[in-house]
């Protein structure tokens, strides 16, 4: 298949574990689905609409209840199919083949993926040991490349780089800082605020993690109006369709189900965290999202995920590098957490004792 690029033959296949039936903690989704009666809402709506014809390009009426959400005015908005198609938009816009971007490691694969498939370089920043950001070393390699990519809080660490240090090293960098902010509403800090000091800063949301849509494929971007303007070129021709501008304007105006849930995975987390905490040869690390990532010292990641799954509890095994012997386990409903815990606490016995 020589009439392919030969990044694409190189690149593994996309693929996360699936298995049914199962307690799914494993992709940091929201364990709450969105209210019945709002789905049959959104059905009677979009039976009434025009199928045949394309979607407003301009998501209008989306991007206005947005506006509102994320306390910008709309010309700094760009939405896109999913924060996945957003961080291609942003490397396609800044960097030619050839051309390099920075991530920390470890973090969130799309962003290696996407530069694989472009011919762009990857310099890498290692975290430090306890997995915070190390500012110091991003700032002395950035020069080296063409757009810097953060997710605060990070995926699978679930740990934050201080907005002071995001503005430190934005101030010093003549590239694009995009700060991929998927899990904003469970810590709640955003770099928003110094995009109106910083024309090349970008934020990217989801919809997928609190907004309870990872099924949607729905995202956004914020930005100063003429670098979203300029952005939006990149970005396919009518990639979000109606159904998603449908259903991510009602989820926007539900905001009291949203708030909820959010809060109700913030006290799961803590409780989970405890918990883990208290487990022999368990580390969890502090977490600022809806999973948390674990280290697990008596016995081997690959052999505790397995007897989980066997278990029927479904978690995402990291098992290499600076993540050898790690897990990540995201927040569940209580019954789900509950059912992880006593499934986790028994094993711990048997595989220990
Ligand atoms: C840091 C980060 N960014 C982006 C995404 C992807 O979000 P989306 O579903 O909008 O593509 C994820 C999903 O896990 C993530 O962890």
């Amino acid at each position: 298949m020589n009439f392919l690029k030969k990044h694409i033959h190189q690149l593994p296949a996309y693929r996360v574990p699936q298995t049914p039936d199962c307690t799914k903690l494993n992709q940091n989704e929201s364990p709450y689905d969105i209210p019945q009666d709002l789905k049959e809402r959104i059905c009677v709506d979009l039976g009434a609409r025009a199928w045949n014809r394309y979607p407003q390009d301009e998501c209008l009426s989306l991007l206005n209840s947005l506006s509102r959400y994320a306390g910008l005015p709309a010309a700094a908005i760009l939405v896109g199919n999913s924060s996945n198609e957003l961080i291609q938009t942003v490397i396609y816009s800044a960097c030619d083949s050839g051309d390099g971007i920075l991530v920390v490691r470890p973090t969130f694969s799309v962003y290696r993926r996407v530069a694989a498939i472009m011919g762009v370089k990857v310099v890498e920043v290692p975290l430090n040991r306890d997995f915070s950001f190390n500012t110091e070393a991003i700032i002395g390699k950035m020069q080296q490349v063409k757009m810097v990519i953060l997710a605060s809080p990070n995926n699978p660490t679930g740990t934050v780089i201080p907005l002071s240090e995001i503005a430190q090293l934005t101030q010093l960098f003549k590239g694009l800082v995009v700060v991929d902010e998927a899990y904003f509403e469970f810590h709640r800090q955003t770099a928003r605020d110094l995009i109106d000091k910083y024309s090349n800063l970008v934020v990217l949301r989801t919809f997928s993690k609190a907004l309870s849509l990872a099924g949607l494929r729905l995202g956004y971007l914020l930005g100063q109006p003429q670098v979203v303007q300029q952005l939006k070129k990149a970005k396919l021709p009518f990639s979000v369709g109606l159904f998603q501008q449908v259903v991510g304007e009602a989820i926007l105006n539900r905001q009291a189900f949203v708030q909820a849930n959010v809060r109700r995975i913030i006290l799961g987390r803590e409780h989970l965290f405890k918990r883990l905490a208290g487990l022999p040869g368990i580390d969890p690390v502090p977490s600022n999202t809806n999973f948390i990532l674990f280290r697990t010292s008596r016995v081997p990641a690959a052999a505790l995920f397995q007897a989980l799954l066997q278990q029927g509890v479904l978690l995402r095994c990291f098992d290499s590098g600076e993540l050898k012997n790690y897990l990540r386990v995201n927040v569940g409903t209580d019954e789900e957490n509950r059912y992880f815990l006593g499934r986790i606490e028994n094993l711990l016995e048997e595989l220990d004792g």
